[in-house]
């Protein structure tokens, strides 16, 4: 089942969007809940209740050691919720992402600019590899190329690790990912707003109500 996420700390929007659209969970990073100004403890109660208690939350780790990181990882595991831990996939977190393995931790390895990040990463053992695809752009790079380079290396070698490529400024980037057959992806709010909009649709559904009534009034189409 492919995993559509928002990479949000606004709930008020998750719980919006989750009318129109199957949230599978949403992902955080130390930025998006500094920026909000909300700690997990207020952020993942919100979100559960947001999406009916079933959503999947992704926490990222924020302390620099292994040691410290697995520590943070048990915390983050024992909360009641569905929480992947998120450890950027740096030499030290990859040494992370081996200790939280050996303990049957779920882990997504972040901060990944290269294949040869993600490859190393899920010889770790990541459950979820998490490509920065406009980040990657903005440097001048193949963001959706590197995502694709990935998706064949984890084919090539077997490995169970899914994709779930971050950091979108736009609809085109989104669309050429999952052209890629990625199993999952993570976007904001407002990309998934305007993955919905197009300048013609409203027009069109006018017109129609404006045809429909301008001959049958109020009734409905069983009335009609
Ligand atoms: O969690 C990673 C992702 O949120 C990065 O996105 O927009 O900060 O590049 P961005």
């Amino acid at each position: 089942m492919f995993e559509f996420y928002l990479d949000t700390a606004d709930a008020t929007k998750v719980l919006q969007l989750n009318q129109s659209l199957p949230i599978y969970g949403v992902t955080t990073n130390p930025s998006i809940l500094a920026q909000a100004g909300l700690g997990i403890s207020t952020v993942l109660p919100a979100m559960d209740k947001a999406l009916g208690g079933s959503a999947r939350m992704h926490v990222q780790v924020v302390t620099q050691t292994a040691e410290a990181m697995l520590v943070e990882a048990r915390q983050l595991q024992a909360l009641p919720y569905d929480i992947v831990v998120k450890v950027p996939a740096t030499s030290v977190g990859l040494a992370a992402i081996k200790l939280m393995k050996a303990e049957g931790i779920t882990v997504l390895a972040t901060a990944i600019y290269t294949a040869q990040q993600g490859f190393l990463a899920a010889l770790c053992g990541a459950d979820y590899l998490a490509p920065y695809v406009n980040r990657i752009e903005a440097m001048g790079s193949d963001g959706v190329g590197v995502v694709a380079d990935i998706q064949t290396l984890l084919v090539r070698h077997h490995f169970a690790a899914k994709l779930l490529p971050a950091s979108f400024k736009n609809t085109l980037q989104v669309m050429d990912v999952l052209q890629l057959g990625v199993a999952a992806i993570t976007i904001p709010v407002d990309i998934a707003e305007q993955m919905m909009a197009h300048p013609a649709v409203q027009p069109a559904v006018d017109q129609f109500t404006q045809d429909w009534q301008a001959v049958f009034g109020d009734r409905s189409v069983v009335e009609s």
